[in-house]
């Protein structure tokens, strides 16, 4: 498909996705025109969406204060060097805003490309990066809390648009696998006999284990020498010690497995990137950071003072990379993390989908890391932060009893919930049918509320607002594509059979509608670029709701012509692609009736 313009200003070929991005796109020569040669002049069309017409370009009056002329007649000279003929209207409008109306023909040609499109209008990136992104990373023989799952969610999220825009994308977890809990994890695991131990951690009941290893370590002298020397041989290798190390680590991630197969995510065992696969290089990074004059003492510890990093006092804060009995901290782990993602990987772009609370953390590695020359422009590392998961009292999430939910049992309910929900409002369905539908819906629910408010805010976890048939969630993007695959089923159309329609917008239902699924490339180009997963959701939503309004105005099976029933057929059809993808691309599935 054609997006670009040529500098002969032929608009004709130029096939719209994005309205507002192709509005910018459209008139940037014609800005770039009035300007002429005036240095630094603006030629930014500064395009916002407008409810008088599908686009307004404000960029006129920051061009007029800069060629010190009235924006109105800016405005029209922008308008009469635009040649867009056949494509919009443009119309000044106030102080000097310009007005853009699409023409129906071209809004019609543009979504029979789109609809001819495997990507659905979206561009793939022309300068495709390396990207490793860092998410999930429970840690071993601990139960996943809700802070891992938002990092599974989002971060899966972000995989897949990366990839659907034709970036390299390194899925990496992170795990927890290494340091000195594990000398008292692997000395309870003997206590309990590791045929036992192996059945509690791969059923994930993670939470009494490692609270009966810590129980014991405060309690009980003889087990904190036994856990003590554990470390030590850990650390020196002992083939024994490594081998029942290896033991927690399997039976976890087993566990995690299981939790990411009914999740749907991408990660498995190929991606696990543990804290101890970087062990070896531990100590080469302090060397390197010393070769560097970086390294510094500090009560005995070899530190980094980063810039610009202070505590409460205003004293500066190190990152401490080996401590005073010659340890290596978590950060450490992340520098040589960082390294490795950068040297090894050759990755442009580092994605830490990690809680809000790690921002100092992660800045300060980073910070090092700049220092040390490892991470430089334009490579870039970027925490993806996101906020806690509170409970509907509004305190952080826990059980009833207290503790992390146990996230095999939150699937559990969800899927649970929604299957209820389905076999009241769809009995026509076999049983089988309900549970598959039921587990579609719930697993789509969690997904969905999680991805679909700004990340960095807190959310609040509610059953009942995340299964909620109407309103921004995912049964009712579910819904709307159901939806439509029960109009064909009726009709007995094939889909595939009203592909190459142009469609006719003859209504205002059916021109938004167009509008609403032209904006496909903007919304994924936004979530890739700015790592916002909820503008997607966003994105859908509104969508889906230009689909209902059009439904309720313009029938389809009653339609007064054959080519008129066709048409809507052919939108229906373009919605429920870009449903199912746009789904697709938050690692949400559809059901083909609800
Ligand atoms: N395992 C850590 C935790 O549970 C998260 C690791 C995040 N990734 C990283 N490279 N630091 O908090």
């Amino acid at each position: 498909m054609c997006r670009r313009i040529d500098s002969t200003g032929r608009y004709h070929r130029f096939v719209m996705a994005d309205p507002l991005v192709s509005v910018a796109a459209l008139l940037a020569p014609a800005f770039r025109q009035v300007a002429g040669p005036v240095a630094g002049a603006v030629v930014d069309p500064v395009v916002r969406p407008s409810d008088r017409a599908d686009a307004q370009a404000n960029g006129a009056l920051a061009l007029a204060k800069q060629l010190g002329r009235n924006p109105r007649d800016v405005a029209a000279d922008v308008v009469a060097a635009a040649r867009l003929d056949g494509v919009a209207t443009l119309e000044v409008a106030g102080p000097g805003f310009i007005n853009v109306t699409f023409a129906d023909d071209y809004l019609a040609a543009s979504l029979a490309a789109i609809a001819a499109d495997e990507l659905l209008g979206a561009s793939q990136s022309s300068s495709p990066l390396t990207a490793v992104i860092d998410y999930s990373h429970p840690n071993v023989a601990k139960e996943m809390h809700v802070g891992h799952l938002r990092s599974t969610i989002i971060g899966d999220c972000i995989a897949r648009v990366m990839t659907f825009l034709g970036h390299r994308v390194i899925r990496e977890n992170h795990i927890g696998d290494w340091g000195r809990p594990f000398g008292m994890l692997i000395e309870h695991l003997l206590d309990l006999g590791e045929a036992e131990a192996a059945h509690e951690l791969s059923v994930g009941d993670m939470n009494s284990f490692y609270r009966e290893a810590g129980r014991k370590f405060a309690a009980d002298e003889a087990f904190q020498v036994r856990a003590r020397q554990r470390v030590v041989e850990l650390q020196g290798g002992d083939p024994e010690t490594l081998r029942l190390w290896r033991l927690l680590v399997h039976e976890s991630t087993r566990y995690f497995n299981s939790v990411y197969a009914r999740l749907g995510v991408l990660l498995s065992d190929d991606d696990l990137m543990g804290e101890s696969a970087y062990n070896h290089m531990l100590g080469a990074v302090v060397d390197r950071l010393a070769a560097a004059g970086l390294l510094q003492r500090s009560d005995g510890a070899d530190v980094v003072f980063p810039p610009g990093f202070v505590n409460r006092e205003g004293d500066p804060l190190p990152v401490i990379v080996r401590n005073r009995v010659g340890g290596y901290p978590y950060a450490t782990t992340d520098l040589a993390c960082v390294i490795d993602r950068v040297e090894r990987v050759r990755a442009d772009l580092l994605l830490y989908v990690v809680g809000a609370p790690q921002a100092q953390h992660l800045e300060m590695v980073f910070a090092v890391a700049q220092m040390a020359g490892w991470l430089q422009a334009p490579t870039e590392a970027v925490h993806v932060a996101f906020g806690n998961v509170l409970g509907s009292d509004g305190k952080m999430f826990k059980s009833r009893s207290g503790d992390t939910v146990k996230l095999s049992d939150l699937i559990d309910e969800a899927v649970a919930r929604a299957t209820r929900q389905v076999a009241g409002k769809n009995p026509e369905l076999s049983p089988a049918e309900q549970s598959e539908v039921g587990r579609i819906v719930g697993i789509g629910a969690i997904k969905y509320a999680d991805l679909s408010t700004d990340r960095v805010k807190d959310y609040a976890f509610d059953w009942e607002r995340m299964l909620a048939f109407e309103g921004n969630t995912a049964p009712y993007l579910q819904y709307a594509y159901a939806r439509i695959r029960s109009i064909f089923r009726r009709v007995g159309v094939e889909p595939h059979h009203v592909r190459s329609v142009v469609p006719v917008l003859g209504t205002p239902q059916e021109r938004s509608l167009a509008l609403a699924l032209l904006a496909f490339d903007g919304a994924v180009a936004e979530t890739s670029t700015r790592y916002l997963p909820h503008r997607l959701c966003t994105y859908l939503f509104e969508l889906a709701q230009a689909f209902t309004a059009f439904y309720d105005a313009c029938p389809v099976l009653k339609a007064e012509t054959d080519e008129l029933r066709t048409s809507r057929l052919a939108l229906a059809d373009l919605t429920a692609r870009v449903l199912a993808k746009g789904l697709d691309l938050l690692g949400i599935d559809v059901p083909e009736r609800m």
